[in-house]
């Protein structure tokens, strides 16, 4: 069983589409990066066998910014599981990212306590179908509220201007799930991978479309809270129509 701490300052942002090859780990990978840059110290629970992230993390040069590595995969005998799956105390960004090929159960226990999902989706007839699914079985099976606001689509490997990108886009569009980014089809996401480093630790004029697009998820990764509080609000609103309700401070009706 997955445990994870359930700590009001902590966005556990689940990476998930059970289509193979899709871009979870390198969408989980970036956006470790980028937050272990801006610091505090992430942290990144590898739910693959596979161990992917795991691998990444130790090819990863010491002389960058620590990242927390969870390898939830491991089963072991020495410590207790919570122990195994224990999160810094100063994290405020837990990073899951998830197996293809989940069963029900899995889906419902990976994404159980989230307050953020990511569907990376790639431009072909056979993804497009894939991540239909996924996300029906995300609001059917893990009963994943849409007024929760906290999922979203990446679309990943793009080409523009191609049919199957436009056809991907109008796909997108009709679930009424937002698109928060569109990542490019780039050697950069490669070689990044390879050196066990993010795109926003690579030299600036390279990457600097690929930033472009990483800095609109954390952007809308950052808005969990409000998001959090908005459907919160929506809800009470719902069932008692003429309850007035008092804002937090800073918070707009939006
Ligand atoms: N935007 C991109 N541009 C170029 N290559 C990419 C991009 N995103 C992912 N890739 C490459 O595609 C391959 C699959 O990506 P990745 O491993 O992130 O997918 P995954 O969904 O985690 O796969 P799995 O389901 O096997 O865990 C990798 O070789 C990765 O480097
Ligand atoms: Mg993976």
């Amino acid at each position: 069983m997955l445990i994870t701490p359930n700590r009001t300052n902590l966005n556990k942002i689940v990476i998930l589409n059970p289509k193979g090859g899709c871009g979870k780990t390198t969408l989980s990978t970036n956006l470790a990066s980028y937050y272990a840059t801006r610091g505090p110290v992430p942290a990144v629970m590898d739910c693959d066998p596979q161990g992917s992230t795991m691998a990444w993390i130790e090819r990863r040069p010491v002389s960058l910014p620590a990242i927390h590595g969870i390898a939830a995969y491991k089963r072991t005998m020495q410590a207790t599981r919570s122990w195994q799956l224990r999160v810094p105390n100063e994290t405020t960004n837990l990073i899951v990212d998830s197996p293809a090929s989940l069963t029900s159960d899995d889906l419902r226990e990976v994404t159980r306590d989230s307050s953020s999902i990511l569907v990376p989706v790639l431009p072909s007839s056979i993804d497009i179908h894939a991540a239909s699914r996924c996300i029906a079985d995300l609001l059917l099976v893990a009963k994943v509220d849409r007024r929760d606001r906290k999922l979203a689509v990446v679309a990943n490997r793009t080409r523009k201007n191609t049919k199957s990108f436009q056809k991907l886009m109008r796909f997108l569009d009709s679930l009424g799930i937002p698109i928060i980014a569109v990542l490019r089809d780039s050697q950069n996401f490669v070689h990044a991978a390879e050196e066990g480093i993010g795109i926003c630790e690579m030299q600036p004029y390279k990457v600097r479309k690929d930033i472009v697009e990483i800095e609109k998820i954390v952007t809308w990764l950052d808005g969990w809270q409000e998001r959090r509080y908005k459907s919160a609000e929506s809800s009470l609103i719902e069932q008692a129509p003429n309850v007035t309700v008092f804002r937090k401070p800073g918070v707009s009706s939006g």
